[in-house]
């Protein structure tokens, strides 16, 4: 079973920041996950909210404003002033990262208020270069319409479709996107939800395990990814 870094190692570092990749790399995972979101003037955030306020300062939506505007801000202090120095990253360098660390990268596009094509045609520019080519890289939505559009623009990247509540013809929307994985949240996900998705020789994905029970039916179950904020509590287990 593969332990997925959630939000990179998020229940002890501040989320999808360096400090908690760089600690789900030295841990030694495999995968990490991440949420990107696309800012005003077409950067790609690493940023799981739609407005700001949670781990930075300010009110705005992501989608109102520029990079130079939020560059700067603390992203760290929110979980620990030891972390006052993190700031939010763009998509290009956590790739830079990711080329230095060979970890790879789970990018959840968080699809807020944004265009569709604005978002795709930032993805690819991002993921078009050499360096993000050699990396391995999994893009994940909620909204399978937009996977099918990074189907169309980006084939050769794997793609997963994730859900809380499956929807009844989740079959037809993963297969109009060629979505190789269903991440499904351990609240919701059924038994035989997640039986019928191996059936279709799919994976499942489940997020977020961050205790024994939930890790205990991830692997009654079988699934093959489990998401985790704390992936120290599972590794080198034998899950
Ligand atoms: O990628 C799966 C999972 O991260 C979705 O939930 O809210 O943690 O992004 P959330
Ligand atoms: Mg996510």
């Amino acid at each position: 079973m593969e332990i997925v870094a959630h939000r990179g190692a998020s229940g002890t570092h501040p989320e999808n920041t360096l400090a908690a990749f760089t600690r789900a790399s030295s841990l030694g995972v495999k995968w990490v996950e991440t949420d990107v979101t696309l800012l005003g003037d077409g950067v790609l955030l690493v940023h799981h909210d739609a407005r700001l306020g949670r781990v930075v300062a300010g009110t705005a939506r992501v989608a109102d404003v520029t990079y130079p505007e939020v560059a700067d801000l603390d992203a760290g202090s929110w979980f620990s002033t030891e972390f006052a120095d993190q700031r939010l990253l763009t998509l290009p360098a956590l790739l830079a990262w990711q080329a230095t660390t060979g970890v790879g990268l789970n990018i959840e596009v968080k699809i807020h208020d944004q265009d569709h094509n604005a978002i795709l045609a930032s993805l690819t520019a991002a993921l078009n270069t050499r360096e993000a080519k050699a990396c391995p890289i999994l893009i994940s939505s909620f909204d399978a319409e937009f996977l099918r559009l990074v189907a169309e623009d980006l084939p050769q990247v794997p793609r997963a479709f994730c859900s809380y509540h499956l929807p009844s013809d989740w079959q037809a929307r993963v297969e109009a996107c060629g979505a190789e994985a269903v991440h499904l949240n351990i609240l919701y996900a059924k038994p035989a939800q997640i039986a019928a998705i191996h059936e279709a020789g799919l994976r499942v994905a489940l997020f977020t395990i961050n205790t024994e029970a939930a890790m205990a039916r991830a692997n009654a179950w079988r699934v093959a990814w489990v998401m985790s904020d704390y992936p120290e509590m599972f590794l080198g287990k034998k899950n």
